[in-house]
């Protein structure tokens, strides 16, 4: 296996207008990160991927870019970029920015040069067709609802966009664009950022007259383009958001030659819970077999010859202690089950802020929620007829704002995330759910995640082990081993409240107790609600 840096780092995801506000506008900010830097230490975190703080009208929070090479002034200035990047190497802890390269904000001079007439230079760095207002070229819609067409009067055309009105898709077919792009990259790389995160790159080589947008044909000539002229040049940490990643996709996206990126970001697992070839919205059980089977064979179909990334959460995906653990009575137990369960497998994990607390969804009223997805959906299925019971129980359960709302550092007011309104409210839980009370506590799920962090450092096994399900047919556990030359690491996990027998104890015989989220062990033959052990021979 090729030894690279990052294949032991974990990764800790901000979402910065929600993490820590150092002026009391109510908007987290560069500041507040720089402010919070110990903390991150605290955790043993050697990366942040940095949700988009650049030049922004915020249409969908910062992935609807004005200026690639500036910083919105909500979030902060150049200069406390360039003291972030210095303050996380103090840490030893390097940045990841995220690039959005699919679309840019309309408001970029890009699209207002673009929009000005059909033969501006700037036009073709966008995707536009004829028509006839009212008439779009196709019926296609896009992923906030509504048709990915918008009609502009003054050119008689229409512009494509996946995303909102005011996300314009970015015409990668023009050499141009990958140009300007590329040289934006490289400045980012002298400035010593650390990686990257990709937006969306499986939809950049869309082909919207047939209609297609993931895995366009020209994808991977333009990642590998893009790699070759960006990327190659430093030692750098890449990952690809890719939705509609296939194993075989994944073989390409993260191949070990580094001719693309370091590793895919895709969601098989994250899509169980809903209505077959329904939307998120729908909601459906999850199915507790299939979950095994798909995280199984992400673990063995790209074994050395791939590399996955291990998340439950991010800024778009509710909180996993809500949606497949339990957030009442067995939240502890259940986070910290959760997390030991992800962070035995093979990849390189991703923490999201609040998910090392056990932080949960909210549920507010409609008026509460920000997200556009949100609130556009919200009015879409309104028109359609759904109840408001309905609409309400899919926000509650997978509306993007779950993730989004302040992180909970302290029980003061506003739980430490600000002095004056914050943009979202605060879940109020935050008296019980803070980061204050967790840090010195060594039975917190804080605590637990930090263990984690650090045992993929000590132990090899943790990179580089080959991955065996066990008891794969059990409805209730999930056990699975990891093997190399030397050791032997076993994970068992009670995936639900009930108390169930433990039928690996020959396993386990012979093997130390690395780390589990109950107490003491009194019977090895059984698991408690939640319990989960990590043992090593
Ligand atoms: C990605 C981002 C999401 C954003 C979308 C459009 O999926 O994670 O937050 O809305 O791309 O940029
Ligand atoms: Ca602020």
């Amino acid at each position: 296996m090729i030894k690279k840096w990052w294949k032991d780092a974990v990764v800790y995801q901000i979402y910065p207008r929600s993490f820590q506000d150092s002026n009391g506008d109510g908007i987290g900010d560069l500041k507040g990160i720089i402010q919070r830097m110990g903390y991150l230490g605290e955790l043993g975190i050697d990366a942040i991927w940095l949700s988009p703080v650049y030049k922004s009208p915020q249409d969908d929070n910062g992935y609807d870019i004005a200026d690639y090479q500036d910083i919105e002034p909500m979030f902060g200035c150049l200069d406390d970029m360039e003291a972030l990047i210095a303050e996380a190497k103090k840490y030893n802890i390097r940045i990841i920015m995220d690039l959005v390269l699919n679309h840019s904000s309309d408001e970029h001079r890009w699209f207002l040069e673009a929009k000005k007439s059909k033969d501006n230079p700037y036009h073709d760095y966008y995707v536009w067709r004829d028509g006839k207002e009212g008439v779009p070229p196709n019926d296609m819609k896009g992923v906030f609802g509504g048709s990915t067409w918008e009609w502009v009067p003054e050119l008689k055309q229409y512009y494509f966009h996946q995303f909102s009105v005011k996300q314009p898709d970015l015409n990668w077919d023009n050499p141009k664009v990958r140009r300007e792009i590329y040289d934006m990259i490289l400045w980012w790389m002298d400035k010593g950022v650390g990686g990257f995160r990709l937006d969306v790159i499986d939809q950049i080589a869309k082909e919207p007259d047939k209609k297609i947008t993931q895995n366009g044909p020209n994808l991977h000539k333009y990642i590998q383009e893009m790699s070759r002229e960006t990327f190659q040049k430093g030692d750098l940490i890449t990952v690809g958001e890719a939705w509609g990643a296939t194993h075989e996709l994944a073989k390409l996206y993260s191949n070990p030659d580094g001719s693309e990126f370091s590793m895919v970001f895709q969601f098989e697992h994250i899509g169980l819970d809903q209505q077959e070839g329904k939307e998120k919205w729908d909601l459906a059980p999850l199915p507790f077999l299939k979950l095994k089977q798909v995280l199984t064979r992400w673990q063995t179909e790209i074994y050395n010859c791939g590399w996955n990334s291990l998340f439950w959460n991010n800024h778009d995906l509710p909180r996993i202690v809500s949606r497949w653990g339990n957030d009442k009575e067995y939240r502890v137990e259940s986070a910290k089950m959760l997390a030991i369960l992800l962070h035995g497998m093979q990849g390189t994990p991703y923490i999201y802020q609040g998910e090392e607390l056990g932080m949960t969804n909210a549920a507010y009223e409609i008026e509460d929620y920000r997200d556009i997805e949100t609130l556009n959906m919200y009015q879409e299925r309104s028109e359609q007829g759904y109840t408001k019971e309905e609409i309400m129980n899919s926000i509650h359960a997978k509306g993007r704002d779950n993730g989004r709302t302040p992180m909970q550092w302290d029980d003061t007011e506003n739980a430490g995330f600000t002095t004056g309104t914050p943009w979202i409210k605060v879940n109020p839980n935050y008296k019980e759910i803070n980061a204050k009370s967790q840090v010195n506590d060594p039975d917190s799920i804080f605590s637990c995640y930090r263990k984690l962090v650090q045992l993929r450092k000590e132990y090899p096994v943790f990179v580089d082990g080959k991955f065996r399900l066990l008891l794969e047919d059990d409805e209730n556990i999930f056990a699975y081993e990891r093997q190399n030359a030397e050791q032997k690491l076993v994970v068992i996990c009670n995936f639900y409240g009930e108390t169930v027998e433990m039928p690996l104890s020959e396993e386990i015989e012979d093997m130390k107790l690395l780390l589990g989220n109950y107490k003491e062990i009194k019977d090895v033959t059984m698991l408690r609600p939640y319990e989960a052990r990590m043992y090593i021979n």
